[in-house]
């Protein structure tokens, strides 16, 4: 069985595992990651989006060959270390507006808002916020833009 190497949270791992295993069942079940969410395996629902080189990418949908050993893989459980704090900014602002509901989908909800504010550079647009695709079947959408718009003024 083949072994892949990668940076997982800002540490270097390796995983035996055939190369066409889904990338989030490597973190969730050989790995031990949970904070990336199964929803669909399908890349609609993104209850389990991370960020690979800091960008927003569903692990559900990304077979581990495909994946480098210089790549960096980042989950909801190494965000706040990005900052270099116990809370990343947009956590702080989930908290302040307590978006979450069951929580289920909050941390994909919470990765994208911080990949999106990134490539956006700042605040997002009424269009931005209807571009996101992360489904919450809680119905807490009102209260993660509110939360985005806080995150992305501290961040
Ligand atoms: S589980 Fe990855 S997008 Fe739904
Ligand atoms: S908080 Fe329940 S699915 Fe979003």
């Amino acid at each position: 069985m083949p072994t892949h190497t990668f940076v997982l949270n800002g540490e270097q791992v390796s995983v035996d595992v055939d190369d066409n295993v889904r990338l989030l069942w490597v973190l969730r079940d050989l790995l031990g990651v949970k904070g990336p969410k199964y929803g669909c395996g399908l890349e609609v629902c993104r209850a389990c989006t991370s960020h690979i080189n800091g960008k927003g990418f569903n692990p559900c949908s990304v077979p581990v060959g495909d994946i480098q050993p210089t790549d960096e893989i980042t989950t909801i459980e190494g965000l706040p270390a990005t900052v270099g704090k116990d809370l990343h900014p947009m956590q702080e602002a989930w908290l302040d507006v307590d978006v979450a509901q069951c929580g289920y989908c909050q941390p994909g909800q919470i990765m994208t808002a911080v990949a999106l504010v990134k490539a956006k550079g700042g605040a997002l647009t009424e269009a931005d916020f209807d571009a996101i695709r992360n489904i919450c079947r809680c119905g807490t959408y009102h209260r993660i833009r509110e939360a985005i718009n806080e995150g992305a003024a501290n961040m």
